[in-house]
């Protein structure tokens, strides 16, 4: 459990030019996907962070070696992966344990798949039933983590989701790949598809029409050599402090713009947001480019279906943009967010509430109405990397001084952030606590 907590001053304005750490989505993928590969996979701009060193560490563990050239450059030498000789250690990070899984269910060898206590609170009968389907030997407990898996023959299966999630999506993907004959996924709403993209930059053949993917398995993966755009959900911190903060003007350079991840722009500039986005190139096939954000009178908005699943990591911090746009905010048709890191539903209410805003949570969203006036405080992060940054934001806005308890948990996908904040202007700073506090 972290202590550490982020001291937050009011900001008077944010300014300036600065990035964001690696795709953390991607980040994740290029291991576990160069894992696989028959040769080399280069990496550069990898995310350093403390869910994407759980898969990397994994990784290792399976006898995979990775050559570490630097923090963020990697190379991942593929090809043949070895029995572990104890339980995989996940720690918190969901997309690793079920991307993860998904491989481990066709392997010739037995494995455990683990996390801290937090993972063990994700649900994951999620990926055993469409696993089981397959053919996969796998228990877990009580269908959560640990998750016991034994050798077995995988078939192909036609799959419809019951839920929008690319975490449940990849890992049948990437069990088909071991399966005899096609396996065909159909989901509910666009959920992220960097599994499908950079599974065909490998060489493998994924078919996507309209919601439906369609994958031919293989065992040789092409490897790969490339550079990942800053992460799109850690572009959302800064973005909405300088639309909520007076008189600020910022810019953000090498942003992912993929499609499936920038449904929290697309709203923004619906509540009139001054975003200006422009692409510059592509990186791994995704389009990349430049955010400029400026200080925006907002205008509530409501939010639900197609978009949701494409800004499913940004209610957090949406929650706080809401707080600052005129009229009423309404979300619905976001009840996954209860079975995140936290339930950012209930948690972002009851720490918001702290500092003084009024939000009637729902079974599947929120509402509140605009604009409201925040009071610093002392709120609590609950080792949730999203809702720790997203009180920072609201702390920046608020009057008087705030302290977020649990800082640490940013580094799970965001390491540098009271850096990359003071870069810009603002007052943060992550502190340790003293005894006893
Ligand atoms: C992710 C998928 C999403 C997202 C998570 C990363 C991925 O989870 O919330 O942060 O990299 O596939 P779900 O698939 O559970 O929606």
């Amino acid at each position: 459990m972290a202590h550490d907590y982020f001291a937050v001053r009011p900001a008077k304005r944010l300014r300036g030019t600065t990035t964001v750490p690696g795709d953390k989505s991607m980040s994740h993928r290029a291991v576990l996907f160069g894992a696989l590969a028959q040769g080399a996979t280069h990496v550069r701009a990898w995310l350093p962070a403390g869910d994407t060193e759980a898969s990397l560490g994994a990784v290792q563990a399976l006898g995979v070696r990775v050559e570490r050239h630097s923090e963020t450059e990697l190379t991942v030498h593929g090809g043949q992966l070895h029995a572990p000789d104890q339980p995989l250690d996940l720690v918190n990070a969901g997309t690793g344990i079920r991307l993860l899984t998904g491989i481990m269910v066709g392997q010739p060898f037995p494995s455990i798949l683990d996390g801290s206590e937090q993972l063990r609170r994700r649900p994951m009968k999620r990926i055993i039933d469409p696993l089981r389907l397959m053919g996969a030997d796998i228990e877990g407990t009580n269908g959560y983590a640990p998750l016991h898996i034994k050798p077995a023959t995988l078939r192909g299966i036609q799959y419809d989701l019951p839920m929008a999630s690319a975490q449940v999506k990849s890992a049948v993907l990437l069990a088909a790949l071991f399966a005899e004959g096609e396996t065909v996924v159909t989901e509910p709403g666009a959920a992220r598809d960097h599994t499908e993209r950079m599974l065909r930059a490998m060489g493998v053949d994924v078919a996507v029409e309209g919601n439906k993917v369609t994958i031919q398995p293989t065992r040789t993966l092409r490897p790969m050599d490339f550079t990942i755009p800053g992460d799109a959900s850690s572009a959302a911190f800064p973005v909405v402090a300088a639309l909520i903060i007076p008189d600020s003007d910022i810019t953000l350079t090498n942003i992912n713009l993929n499609p499936t991840r920038t449904g929290l722009f697309d709203v923004l500039r619906e509540m009139g947001a001054d975003l200006t986005i422009t692409e510059t190139g592509t990186e791994a096939g995704d389009p990349v480019g430049t955010i400029r954000a400026r200080h925006s009178p907002l205008k509530g908005v409501t939010v639900g279906g197609e978009v949701v699943v494409r800004m499913i990591d940004e209610f957090p911090i949406f929650m706080v943009a809401a707080l600052f746009a005129e009229g009423e905010t309404l979300v619905r048709d976001a009840g996954e967010l209860r079975v995140k890191e936290t339930d950012r539903l209930a948690v972002m209410t009851a720490e918001l509430t702290k500092l003084g805003a009024t939000i009637v949570e729902t079974e599947d969203g929120f509402y509140l109405s605009g604009v409201q006036k925040l009071t610093g405080a002392k709120v609590f992060g609950h080792d949730d990397h999203r809702i720790s940054m997203s009180l920072v934001v609201a702390g920046l806005a608020a009057d008087g001084n705030t302290d977020v308890i649990d800082a640490e948990c940013a580094a799970d996908s965001f390491p540098g952030y009271a850096e990359t904040l003071r870069k810009l202007g603002a007052n943060v700073w992550a502190q340790a606590l003293e005894a006893g506090e």
